[in-house]
């Protein structure tokens, strides 16, 4: 078993009967997929909400009971994967363009444990990625222009080996920007959700309860 594995089986023993689980997007989120696909053959009863078209897929594939984002105010459990992962919890994420479910759904949640092995572990967010921004499509200049004044740098989200620009599952472009050390992730955050235009980013702070690090041998928990 991989660390990714060991963290989803870890996390699959925090779902009990009748929860509604929401369901995260990638590799690590499939594992867990996979596990909760073990608990429902075991005769568990539960429901799925999933952050992603693919997720949504996997989990019919695999027979899992599921309703739609639009019919849930509250979920009892968030699991999913993340880019980057500093010291408080904080998270990046959207490397999958699926922003706006995965914050609707780490926001709803009672509990959103994060799955990480250990190459996510960053002292700031930001180290390894740029922060993506899903923008209204006939906003994207004026809001570039306003993460230039911030001092970020950066472009539209092209799918690789093409000439096409991504698109979000809800048709959104993405904005990929890099912003100066200087700029703290607090305050980043509250600066991105005050741009007109901008329809989500990948900053996730204060909604993790807990992230699961896949280490040698084991899993670390580690709690807000
Ligand atoms: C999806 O948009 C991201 O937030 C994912 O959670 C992230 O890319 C994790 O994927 P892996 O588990 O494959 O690294």
């Amino acid at each position: 078993m991989n660390a990714k594995q060991r963290v989803a089986e870890r996390a699959a023993t925090f779902v009990s009967e009748g929860m509604v689980v929401g369901l995260g997007t990638g590799s690590t989120a499939d594992y867990f997929i996979q596990a909760l696909a073990e608990l429902h053959r075991e005769g568990m009863p539960f429901t799925t909400v999933s952050s992603s078209v693919v997720s949504q897929i996997k989990a019919h594939d695999l027979g899992l009971p599921s309703i739609s984002l639009d019919q849930v105010t509250t979920v009892d459990l968030y699991v999913d994967g993340a880019d980057e992962v500093s010291p408080d919890i904080t998270l990046l994420k959207g490397q999958g363009a699926d922003l706006v479910r995965e914050k609707l759904l780490a926001k709803a949640s009672r509990h959103f444990l994060v799955l990480v092995d250990e190459s996510k572990l960053v002292r700031s967010i930001g180290q390894n990625f740029a922060i993506p921004i899903e923008v209204m499509p006939f906003a994207w200049r004026m809001v570039k222009t306003q993460l230039e004044v911030l001092g970020g740098q950066g472009d539209l989200r092209r799918i690789a080996g093409k000439d096409n620009l991504m698109i979000s599952s809800h048709g959104s472009l993405i904005l990929d920007m890099v912003f100066p050390d200087e700029l703290d992730v607090a305050t980043l955050n509250e600066r991105l959700n005050a741009i007109p235009g901008v329809v989500e980013h990948g900053i996730f702070k204060n909604l993790a309860n807990a992230v699961f690090l896949g280490v040698a041998g084991g899993v670390e928990e580690r709690w807000a």
